[in-house]
């Protein structure tokens, strides 16, 4: 691809979106589905001096510069601001710094030993910065706000005082590879709680410590590095407070496993018993569903059922995957019910029951049945989904 002819897209005077678009990826973290690619959004801000505020995925270097060089000549660039070191975000810095020969990397004290380490950049390129430290481009200062482990050590956020532009990197994203500007993107609110839930969910803590901080200022835009821009950003703050702070509906996940269909009609029974108590009930089969989609149901449900047959007398594998996901991602889930369908022996119910005991979620039962309930079995599979469902809707 010649990026001779690329364009940079101007979000207020002087400040250019130049980043990258990866409509094709497919994976996140060797791990995370992308169903919509994702983008690396990089912004330029032109001013006496000149800040390059996060650059791009490896492999995207040239697509960055040739942007860059539809507005400036990239070896103009003074400042290069690294709000986040994974490299989606700081892969092209090399490439930058190199073309760039009198810029400084920005970055906090963590981030300086990050940069060194995946990018060896010399101490003498890097420019550290405090909470609260800012940069005069000229008309134009830019203020950095410590915000870290949102998801690694050294995140910082970096405020445009003059435009009341925040540039949060990986807060507030979704990966989205289309659209600039949120209302272009159609469910944009699924989509940042997918993020949310794959990304930031384990560090609600943090996200609550960063919402604090930057509920001081003005923010007339939000510009994060992956999907779209939000310059009506008062919903997506809105949505990240209450994400945060594991605010839960009246919904319940359902993931199971089934071999022979046993395990399925028993979900179906007791998704109707929770349906008719006005629980909103959500059933993933495990066996197709999306990582991103059940990180996203984590996000905002008061319990998890986790349904399984017994293979060779343990859970089901994807089962076990489920549990481990809801724990990993530290979901603010509270409740959890378990059902076991066996045929001669089982230990299942052991093996979810320690998993969900180290994530910190009520067991509030735990069912086995022999294949086909019986109507002892159907009966205290009623019994459960009504407690369950007392549970949750009593919050
Ligand atoms: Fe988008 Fe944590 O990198």
């Amino acid at each position: 691809m010649s990026t001779s002819s690329l364009r940079s897209f101007e979000l207020v005077k002087d400040v250019y979106w130049v980043g990258a678009r990866d409509v094709s990826r497919r994976l996140f973290d060797s791990l995370i589905p992308l169903p919509l690619g994702t983008s690396y959004n990089s912004y330029l801000i032109v001013d006496e001096s000149i800040a390059l505020i996060d650059t791009v995925n490896p492999g995207f270097e040239d697509e960055l510069i040739g942007r860059i060089r539809s507005v400036t000549d990239p070896s103009r660039i003074d400042y290069v601001i690294m709000n986040h070191a994974e490299p989606d975000h700081a892969g092209a810095i090399p490439a930058v710094l190199s073309i760039a020969p009198r810029a400084k990397l920005v970055t906090t004290s963590t981030g300086a030993r990050m940069a060194k380490l995946f990018y060896k950049v010399p101490e003498n390129r890097v420019q550290v910065v405090k909470d609260g430290d800012s940069i005069t481009l000229g008309k134009r200062v830019l203020k950095f706000i410590e915000a870290p482990m949102l998801h690694w050590p050294e995140t910082m956020f970096t405020y445009l005082l003059e435009d009341k532009i925040l540039f949060t990197c990986d807060f507030f994203g979704a990966h989205v590879a289309q659209g600039l500007w949120s209302e272009d993107v159609d469910g944009i609110a699924t989509h940042a709680q997918r993020y949310f839930g794959e990304i930031m969910m384990p560090f609600r803590a943090n996200a609550l410590s960063a919402l604090k901080k930057i509920s001081e200022l003005e923010v007339n835009m939000i510009a994060p590095s992956h999907g779209p821009i939000y310059r009506e950003p008062k919903e997506i703050i809105d949505r990240y407070w209450k994400w945060a702070r594991g605010e839960v509906e009246k919904k319940v996940v359902i993931a199971y496993v089934s071999m022979w269909g046993y395990t399925r009609n028993i979900v179906k029974l007791f998704s109707d018993e929770l349906a008719s108590e006005g629980i909103n009930v959500v059933l993933h089969d495990l066996v197709v569903a999306d990582l991103g989609d059940l990180a996203k149901d984590l996000v905002d449900s008061s319990a998890v059922v986790i349904a399984t047959p017994t293979v060779i007398t343990q859970a089901h594998p994807l089962a076990l995957q489920f549990a481990y996901l809801a724990k990993l991602l530290r979901a603010p889930t509270k409740y959890a019910v378990v059902i076991v369908l066996y045929a001669w022996g089982s230990n299942a119910d052991k093996q979810l029951e320690e998993v969900l005991k180290d994530a910190k979620i009520e067991l509030v039962g735990s069912i086995k049945i022999n294949v086909v309930p019986d109507v002892q079995a159907a009966n205290n599979l009623k019994v459960l989904a009504k407690e369950l469902a007392k549970r949750v809707m009593s919050g």
